[in-house]
């Protein structure tokens, strides 16, 4: 498998592969490769005649110094995942930060419709601001047909969407459905920082999700919010910091409900030291 450490070289190699009439895919992850992203990657692989797969922690889109320090770094395992799937038709981008950000290790200032005021950009401050710089920078790195983001990140996903339309970017991004452990638990990087009493636990959110869906369907946002943050309540080893029933396309926390509409709900909570999202579509 290649593995490639500094952007000249890659953008040598994918304007090779490009003159060949090769198509690629990309999905940038912080590495911690679980079975999420492997499948992201074969999605990839199904469509592209290469995927590029990069693994880069970004200290820019993180808000808390001691969750950037501990996020885990597994290069070499993480090769190995993807070794699983293709040996000749994966590349790994395994940049430094001095690579990507050339001394000046800051995040550019983005609007994206107001959707990085909701929710996760509400929580979490100048969050969305690195997510944008890394993604455009990667972007702009790799070229791809095609760029692959999973929808336990929906906010993420749907910025990422306007990111491209607002500055031209020539790729279609593929939102993916959320990949859970067979307890429910969606698949995230940090679920491997889990005491085993909280990842015992954690299958609450998406269980109470479900449950909030079904409420959903007769009673009010305000009502489901209330029951939920009760389950909660009830709950020691979990503290909710939102739950929040939005409207699809805005962000915006439902007021009103309307048939011609979508919503989903979306959750933040800490197990422990452990922030976990995770989101549910409910009409
Ligand atoms: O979802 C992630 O892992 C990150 O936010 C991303 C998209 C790789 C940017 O660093």
């Amino acid at each position: 498998m290649k593995k490639i450490l500094n952007k000249t070289e890659l953008s040598h190699h994918i304007d090779a592969l490009k003159a060949q009439g090769k198509s690629v895919g990309f999905v940038p992850t912080m590495g911690a490769l679980h079975n999420g992203h492997l499948s992201l990657v074969n999605k990839g692989l199904e469509k592209n005649d290469l995927v590029v797969v990069s693994i880069f922690v970004n200290p820019t889109q993180f808000d808390n110094q001691e969750d950037l320090v501990k996020y885990p770094r597994t290069l070499d395992a993480d090769v190995a995942l993807l070794l699983t799937l293709s040996d000749t038709t994966i590349i790994v981008y395994a940049p430094s930060v001095e690579d990507i950000y050339e001394g000046n290790v800051k995040s550019q200032s983005f609007t994206f419709d107001g959707l990085e005021h909701e929710m996760e950009g509400a929580f979490r401050d100048g969050h969305f601001d690195g997510v944008g710089t890394i993604v455009k920078r990667l972007l702009e790195i790799v070229k791809p047909d095609f760029a692959y983001f999973g929808e336990k990140d929906f906010q993420q996903l749907q910025i990422i969407k306007k990111l491209v339309e607002l500055h031209h970017i020539p790729v279609k991004i593929v939102g993916c459905t959320i990949h859970r452990a067979e307890d429910g638990l969606a698949m995230s990087s940090r679920n491997t920082r889990l005491t085993k009493e909280h990842r015992v636990i954690a299958p609450f959110i998406y269980k109470t999700l479900k449950t909030a869906k079904v409420k959903f369907g007769t009673k009010s946002a305000k009502d489901v919010t209330e029951w939920v943050e009760k389950q909660f309540k009830k709950q020691p080893l979990l503290e909710l910091e939102y739950f929040i029933i939005a409207d699809t396309k805005t962000l915006k926390p439902v007021k009103r409900k309307s048939t011609k509409k979508t919503y989903r709900a979306f959750i933040a909570v800490y197990a422990g030291d452990i922030r976990l999202i995770d989101n549910i579509a409910l009409n």
